[in-house]
């Protein structure tokens, strides 16, 4: 049977899948789910400095084609996450903490106090979240990215990653590479956050499906894969010294392999892993296995990055 274990950054991993940030990971006890699970690693909710509520309710809503949401960053506070970093067992798999402060000096307090506490988890920056009233995504202002990435590359100094949105030009996969390559500490890559303030209509009650907003929210799920898998390999051709992972529409083994050729070096479940729960690493190593054995393929590096152009 194909050998689906992989490393990341010189870790070791089981395999490649792992949680979205966001879901499965507010609470310790999802974490731990997580854990239990057959995800080759976990990553915990975007923390704020504070411990938040999130924005009103109704806040998400599964689609048939995926999911929206305006959640607010509802979140436990950094210190929560930090101290269930400080117990998780590395040994098992790795853990990510991502971090989503509301201003540069909130991030730069979070990434000082996850330094300090000298732990092997890897920092996750969430430059993308799209539903915080009056706080828009610095992943859309290259400005604000470059300084964001100059002050917590320098205060971090360890290796981190940042979890970008999705572009939508060539001109912004370029600059946003290009900000991204002046960081040698910045080792990987998060593509992609959901599709931002997005709008679903209920034809019935001719309403929005979510309260915050005005019904505005993030996408995920099948109406983002092709995003998705075109920022993975628009980042993979542009940053060669970086690692990309890969985030966006996975809901079988398929979208893994796609995600994967795309160039993707760990995968990330979202709205499938909140509807399906933990059990679904099961079935997606499941899947890819046999599509990698149909293929012939032994192990992830025979085709990873290895997509085909006409
Ligand atoms: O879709 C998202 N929702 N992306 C984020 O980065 C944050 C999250 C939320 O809490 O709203």
């Amino acid at each position: 049977s194909p050998e689906l274990a992989t490393t990341f950054l010189e870790q070791p991993l089981d395999n490649p899948l792992m949680n979205a940030a966001g879901v499965w990971c507010t609470l310790a006890a999802q974490l731990d789910a997580l854990v239990e699970s057959s995800a080759g690693a976990a990553v915990t909710k975007s923390c704020t400095l504070s411990r938040r509520d999130g924005n009103p309710e109704p806040r998400y809503r599964a689609l048939p084609l995926g999911s929206i949401n305006s959640m607010g960053l509802p979140n436990e506070g950094h210190v929560y996450y930090l101290d269930y970093a400080a117990c998780h067992d590395y040994e098992r798999k790795p853990l990510f903490v991502s971090v989503s402060g509301l201003s540069l000096d909130d991030n730069l307090t979070i990434v000082a106090a996850l330094r300090e506490a000298v732990l092997p988890a890897f920092l996750e920056l969430n430059l993308s979240c799209p539903n915080v009233e009056g706080k828009p995504q610095p992943g859309y202002d290259f400005e604000a990215m470059d300084q964001f990435l100059a002050e917590v590359a320098t205060a971090y100094r360890r290796p981190f990653g940042v979890k970008l949105p999705p572009y939508f030009d060539f001109v912004h996969f370029d600059n946003a590479a290009e900000i991204l390559n002046r960081y040698d500490n910045l080792a990987f890559i998060t593509c992609i956050n959901s599709i931002g303030n997005g709008l679903v209509i209920d034809t019935e009650s001719e309403s929005t499906v979510i309260r915050p907003k005005d019904g505005f929210g993030g996408l995920g799920g099948d109406y983002v894969l092709p995003t998705a898998l075109a920022n993975v390999n628009a980042f993979h051709r542009r940053c060669p010294g970086k690692t990309i992972i890969g985030c966006g529409g996975v809901s079988t083994g398929e979208h893994v392999f796609q995600h994967l050729l795309a160039g993707a070096t760990l995968v990330q479940v979202g709205t499938a892993l909140h509807e399906e729960g933990p059990s679904i690493f099961d079935r997606l190593q499941k899947e890819l296995r046999e599509l990698m054995a149909k293929k012939g393929y032994t192990r992830i590096e025979d085709f990873r990055g290895r997509l085909k152009t006409l």
